[in-house]
């Protein structure tokens, strides 16, 4: 894989500035957020007076521990623009979240705010390598979720050629990256394996193409997943984060050098790590729940949102910004199985490890005689057949070994599990059926 490090005199100053300075803005911008949201949204107005506290009591950036926290219900309640906070003739875009439970989350943004969301998407762009003269393969759906125009803004600002293909027709994006030759491709991980079989599938080595980084988020991956990615394409495989509820992708990014966690572009997001049981804030280095409040934002600001991605703060290394660990699981996420905790991601870990199956994987629960059972559902990778029985042993023994649960391994044919088109779903579960 080539060297991809940016120089660093084509980095933002407040991307090295001192700690000190990053702090100073972030104070100045904090209370600038807290009033807006404040004056302009009857959520904050209320919420703010039920806690007994007035944007005035913050005069150190600990001072938002005050402050109550603001959780998806308090979006979903105020459907669809009542926690915008300028008129809505002043709001240029709204996106929203799927919603697979309830209302949809809807969040506006002003031209401002579609500015400084291409401006942190552009720097997590060249954070990962993509440099402006790029092509940019935009494979995240393009609508109301946040993916597709997101990546496209910051890949413009940058000064990349945007190619906006959005999901689907597989076949059809292997051509594209063949003909257009992109650098760079902005997808979601369990994406890009649809993709790899697609190029196997048109006897087509993905290693040959001209793709140089891949920019992968919008759902937990791991380690393992990189390695995978990164050998079968020859390309760096690097972490984006992001909300819709904070802006989209572009909040956190990997840096190609380190690729040690994600920098949080604490410019414009503050970032606390709380105890999701007591709401208290943690020290950096804590695990517990992601929460952000935006300091810029003028359509939505947002005030301690309770992210349910559970993660930890560490200081920065290849920029100043803090880093926040690779997000291997949201609360929501977590399975509890007799007893055993249990993230998605953990399991991706083991159907990685054995070489026999592909890596694609779905997990179903099920509830026999009142007990909760797992069947993790994967497949022989093409040409080894012949060992998927074997190989269904292997995973079992090291799921119950290593993660602790008993599972049922199911070994299909290459191809029979349930390809991702965007965010993959990794959990099927019956058990409310019953
Ligand atoms: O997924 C925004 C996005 C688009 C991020 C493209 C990155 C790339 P939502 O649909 O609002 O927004 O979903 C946000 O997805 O709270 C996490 O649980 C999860 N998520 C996003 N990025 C990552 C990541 C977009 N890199 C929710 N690693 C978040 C793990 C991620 N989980």
């Amino acid at each position: 894989m080539k060297d991809l490090t940016p120089d660093r005199s084509t980095l933002e100053p407040i991307e090295v500035a001192s700690r000190d300075e990053i702090e100073a803005l972030q104070l100045t911008r904090m209370r600038w957020s807290l009033q807006h949201a404040y004056d302009n949204v009857p959520h904050y107005t209320k919420s703010f007076d039920d806690a007994g506290v007035h944007p005035s009591d913050l005069t150190h950036l600990s001072d938002l521990a005050k402050f109550p926290f603001t959780a998806k219900q308090d979006l979903r309640d105020n459907y669809p623009f009542g926690m915008f906070a300028v008129p809505e003739s002043d709001v240029a875009r709204v996106h929203a979240s799927s919603g697979t439970t309830g209302k949809p989350t809807v969040v506006g943004y002003t031209q401002a705010d579609i500015d400084l969301w291409a401006q942190v998407v552009a720097r997590s762009i060249r954070a990962s390598g993509g440099k402006p003269g790029d092509k940019v393969h935009v494979a995240y759906g393009y609508g109301l979720f946040t993916g597709g125009l997101g990546a496209h803004y910051g890949a413009e600002k940058l000064g990349c050629t945007v190619i906006p293909v959005s999901g689907g027709m597989t076949e059809r994006q292997v051509t594209l990256i063949q003909d257009f030759r992109p650098e760079v491709i902005m997808v979601t991980p369990s994406y890009a394996l649809n993709l790899l079989d697609a190029f196997q599938a048109q006897g087509i080595d993905p290693r040959d193409t001209n793709l140089q980084v891949g920019i992968f988020g919008a759902e937990p991956w791991t380690p393992a997943m990189r390695r995978e990615i990164e050998d079968a394409f020859d390309m760096h495989a690097v972490d984006i984060y992001g909300l819709s509820e904070i802006i989209g992708p572009g909040v956190a990014n990997e840096c190609v050098e380190t690729k040690d966690g994600l920098h949080i572009w604490e410019d414009f997001f503050y970032p606390e790590v709380i105890n999701p049981e007591t709401g208290e804030v943690l020290p950096d280095g804590e695990q517990g729940e992601l929460v952000f409040t935006s300091l810029t934002k003028q359509a939505c600001p947002i005030i301690r949102y309770r992210t349910r991605d559970l993660t930890r703060l560490l200081p920065g290394t290849a920029r100043s910004m803090r880093r926040m660990e690779k997000v291997t699981g949201r609360s929501d996420d977590m399975l509890i199985l007799r007893g055993v905790n249990v993230f998605p991601t953990q399991i991706e870990e083991q159907v990685l490890k054995v070489q026999a199956l592909s890596p694609h994987y779905q997990l179903q629960l099920d509830r026999v005689d009142r007990l909760d059972t797992l069947t993790v559902r994967v497949e022989s990778e093409p040409g080894t057949e012949h060992e998927g029985r074997a190989a269904g042993q292997q995973l079992q023994d090291h799921i119950k070994s290593v993660v602790g649960v008993s599972c049922t391994v199911d070994v299909g044919a290459p191809g029979s599990v349930a390809r991702s088109q965007g965010k993959a779903v990794r959990v099927v579960d019956n058990r409310s059926k019953d």
